[in-house]
């Protein structure tokens, strides 16, 4: 008698915890994706225009090297980057190239404009399969 009760409870607090969880699921409209997509695209955009612009101290641009983003192998990272003796994550050579060709001063990890840049560059380069690790 005791463990069925013991049962009961454990039915009910499961269907509670199932019932909330449906809830709280996912729901969003094709309106919420719209917009979500247009402030992704807003974001991809200022990493274009970033990448066509001089970040350092001298007049270099991402894309003088990497035109349309061209070898940033995003889809390769994290992997071993030898210039940096470790495995690095993709921002980490946006802040390499930031601070050797471009000579400037590496931007923080979660910088608005590190984040438009990493938006442009897999965005440029979507479609390819992840191979983290690759060379
Ligand atoms: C003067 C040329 C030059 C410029 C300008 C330049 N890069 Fe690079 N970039 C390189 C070289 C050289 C490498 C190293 C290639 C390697 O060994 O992976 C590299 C590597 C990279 C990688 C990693 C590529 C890979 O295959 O793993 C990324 C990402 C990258 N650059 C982004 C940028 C960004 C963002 C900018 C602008 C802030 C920029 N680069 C500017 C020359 C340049």
């Amino acid at each position: 008698m005791v463990k069925s009760l013991r049962n009961l409870i454990a039915l009910v607090v499961f269907l509670t915890v199932a019932a909330s969880a449906t809830l709280f699921a996912d729901e969003f409209s094709k309106k919420d994706v719209e917009k979500w997509n247009k402030e992704f695209m807003t974001v991809v955009n200022q990493g274009e225009k970033l990448f066509h612009s001089a970040l350092g101290t001298n007049t270099v641009s991402c894309d003088m090297c990497h035109p349309n983003a061209a070898n940033t192998h995003p889809e390769t990272y994290p992997k071993f980057q030898k210039q940096i003796g470790k495995v690095v994550a993709l921002r980490d050579m946006i802040n390499w190239c930031i601070q050797n060709p471009l000579e400037g001063e590496p931007l923080k990890l979660d910088d608005p404009k590190m984040i438009a840049l990493e938006a442009y560059i897999t965005w440029e380069r979507k479609g390819k399969p992840l191979e983290p690790g690759r060379h």
